[in-house]
């Protein structure tokens, strides 16, 4: 039964078929695709009752015309669309923003109309930043004869990014893109993850890892997503579905052209999109097709810029910047090379603004619970990927292939469905690569210092611990080694990696000696110094030993009454705390309340930890719930959440 329904009570019963079929007229189908795009309504879907004439899109355009400091002026233009079943009724629009109301008339034509409001002027407005994402609440109000018929509430930011050959602009101010790619697909639900894991994964990226920007490789993902961008003030470079592949078939490109519109229709509010994705990812030039998905684009919005990846050189430019995936450095073509020139790729005289959307990824698969020394030459190419992106302004900088493992065909992956690309696994557990982003955020944020090794005799080739990437954002270090001072050092560039000397923080590289094979082995701490005072270590025991089972939860709330879910990270550590890298017992794991496990119930942990959500039963009441996870030999670990 309807609210607000008036009348004889009517229930309505509604059904919903879903066909999750990988269709070739539609893409990103037809060929192969490196990623699973799973089917079925995997978000959340809303029914509305809505008068017979209501509001369907606005789309608040603007213009920062000035800029002094953190403030500026905005000239904002909204662009509001009605849908009516009636013809010449009096209509009033009634825009709220920043203290101002502007109001708007018109008369409803039969259908669908576009009401474009009178440009007006909001000053000293706080912009939008990466660094400070002010956003502004915007409310329209749609009237009829004084009686309100339909309300919206839109959240807007406002900045001004400006792009060259030599390079992107934010409020005026130089800015280097240091970014990640995304696919939002998680263990066991693949897509039908809710608003807190969808937040989740925006806060990893900005917080943990420390990124300024996100590419939605290779789809528009979920709203929750994007809102929490905004929040945070994460960069999106969104993107149309597909993947290499153009179909010559008419169905398929007019939904290209037609996903091009929605995208930009849905997102277009959002100050963390800066820019459109308008070319199936890596695909061949199609003149007609990319010059149809940029009309579409400007015709909706103006003033984002476009842009589209490719993996072949000498693409003809249609947008407004060139994007390459560039996958030179890991090949065994690239002499040494890190990055290409621009110039080589683009096969144009003069230099454009340039930005890499993907490098690494499938040039070095690599899992968590590899061997390090494969984990810390993944974590290198990053670095020095990231420091040549940092070097030259003619890169806008280098989003990096990827965040997260992910799901994926068969054609692709390890031969169990999954490309172990990310930075951090499928559970978003970090491998040694996440570092060298961490590593990157300013002291004042969190203090950072992970040395990359597992410091045990016999892991590496040879028997050495030696040469150890120390990734910390503090200038000086100490290591002390069986609890005696190797004495500290300041960050330099002899002491520093010299393929690594642009980023802010280079890492520091040791290179000492930890005696032969068949010395005695012996415990070791690296110290992070900042103006003179320890501000974080990390020791390593000399002989691990399985101490505790950690149970780490995302949150301790959950939301009764919908579907919510939270994170939970298992590790098993030693007496210092470190993960037991190839430990891999199994544990199992209970609940008691209105909450379940997504996916199994006995798992093991796979380089001494894993993951896993608990989410809310469908009929979930308010109260307590607890999760209990048995290891072995007794270890329990009990956490109790509150369902609100
Ligand atoms: C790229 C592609 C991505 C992913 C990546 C792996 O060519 O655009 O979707 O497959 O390779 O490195």
């Amino acid at each position: 039964e309807l609210p607000g329904f008036h009348g004889d009570p009517k229930t309505i019963h509604l059904e919903v078929v879903v066909d999750s079929t990988e269709r070739e007229e539609i893409p990103p189908f037809g060929n192969i695709v490196d990623y699973l795009a799973f089917g079925g309504i995997y978000r959340d879907v809303y029914l509305y009752e809505l008068e017979s004439t209501f509001l369907s899109d606005a789309a608040i355009r603007y213009e920062v015309s000035s800029i002094e400091g953190e403030t500026g002026t905005v000239c904002v233009t909204p662009v509001v669309e009605i849908d009516s079943l009636k013809q010449g009724t009096p209509i009033c629009l009634k825009l709220q923003l920043a203290g101002q109301e502007h109001l708007c008339e018109a008369v409803t034509l039969g259908g669908v109309q576009t009401i474009q409001f009178p440009t007006f002027a909001c000053e000293e407005m706080l912009l939008w930043h990466t660094d400070a994402p002010h956003l502004y609440d915007c409310h329209i109000v749609l009237e009829e004869a004084g009686c309100v018929l339909d309300e919206a509430d839109i959240r807007l930011g406002f900045r001004k990014i400006d792009f060259s050959a030599d390079g992107m602009f934010l409020n005026d101010r130089p800015f280097k893109i240091f970014g990640l790619n995304r696919h939002q697909s998680f263990p066991y639900a693949g897509y039908a993850m809710p608003k807190r894991a969808q937040e989740q994964d925006a806060l990893i990226l900005k917080r943990e890892l420390g990124v300024n920007t996100v590419r939605t490789s290779h789809y528009p993902q979920s709203p929750y997503f994007l809102d929490q961008c905004d929040e945070l003030g994460l960069l999106v470079l969104e993107e149309i579905p597909g993947w290499q592949y153009v179909s010559q078939k008419e169905e398929w490109r007019s939904l290209v052209v037609r996903d091009t519109k929605g995208m930009i229709k849905r997102d277009i509010n959002h100050p963390s999109i800066f820019a459109w994705g308008v070319r199936i990812n890596e695909s061949r030039d199609d003149h007609a097709l990319y010059e149809e998905t940029n009309r579409a684009a400007k015709e909706l919005d103006p003033t984002r810029p476009t842009t589209g990846s490719r993996c072949i050189e000498r693409s003809e430019l249609l947008e407004d910047f060139y994007s390459m995936n560039d996958f030179m450095h890991g090949s065994s073509q690239n002499n040494g090379n890190i990055l290409r020139k621009q110039t080589r790729c683009t096969g144009l005289e003069e230099k454009v603004p340039y930005l890499v959307t993907e490098c690494v990824g499938h040039m070095f698969p690599t899992k968590r619970f590899d061997q390090e020394q494969r984990l810390i030459e993944h974590a290198l190419m990053h670095g020095r990927i990231q420091s040549m992106a940092a070097q030259y302004p003619e890169y806008m900088g280098a989003i990096a292939w990827c965040a997260f493992d992910y799901y994926t065909h068969f054609d692709f992956g390890s031969g169990d469905r999954i490309c172990y690309h990310g930075v951090m696994d499928m559970f978003r557990i970090p491998k040694f690569a996440a570092a060298v982003y961490k590593s990157q955020k300013k002291p004042k944020d969190e203090y950072v210092l992970e040395p990359l090794t597992y410091w045990t005799r016999g892991e590496r080739n040879g028997g050495n611990v030696f040469p150890i990437h120390v990734f910390t954002n503090c200038p000086v270090i100490e290591i002390k080694m069986g609890g005696v001072s190797k004495g500290r050092m300041e960050r330099q560039f002899f002491n520093t990696d010299p393929n690594m000397q642009f980023l802010d923080y280079p890492p520091f590289l040791l290179q000492m000696t930890n005696g032969e094979w068949g010395d005695c082995w012996n415990e070791a701490e690296f110290i992070g110094y900042m103006d003179e005072k320890p501000v974080i270590s990390r020791h390593f025991a000399a002989n691990p030993i399985y101490t505790e089972l950690l149970v780490e939860a995302d949150s301790s709330e959950l939301i009764a009454g919908e579907f919510d879910a939270v994170r939970m990270v298992v590790k098993a550590v030693d007496q210092a705390g470190n993960i037991l890298p190839y430990l891999s017992e199994a544990v199992s794991v209970e609940t008691e309340g209105d909450v379940e496990i997504i996916g199994p119930c006995c798992i093991s942990l796979t380089g001494g930890c894993t993951g896993f959500w608990v989410r809310t039963r469908p009929d979930a009441g308010k109260g307590v719930a607890r999760v209990t996870v048995l290891g072995s030999e007794g270890r329990t670990k009990r956490i109790a959440l509150q369902l609100i």
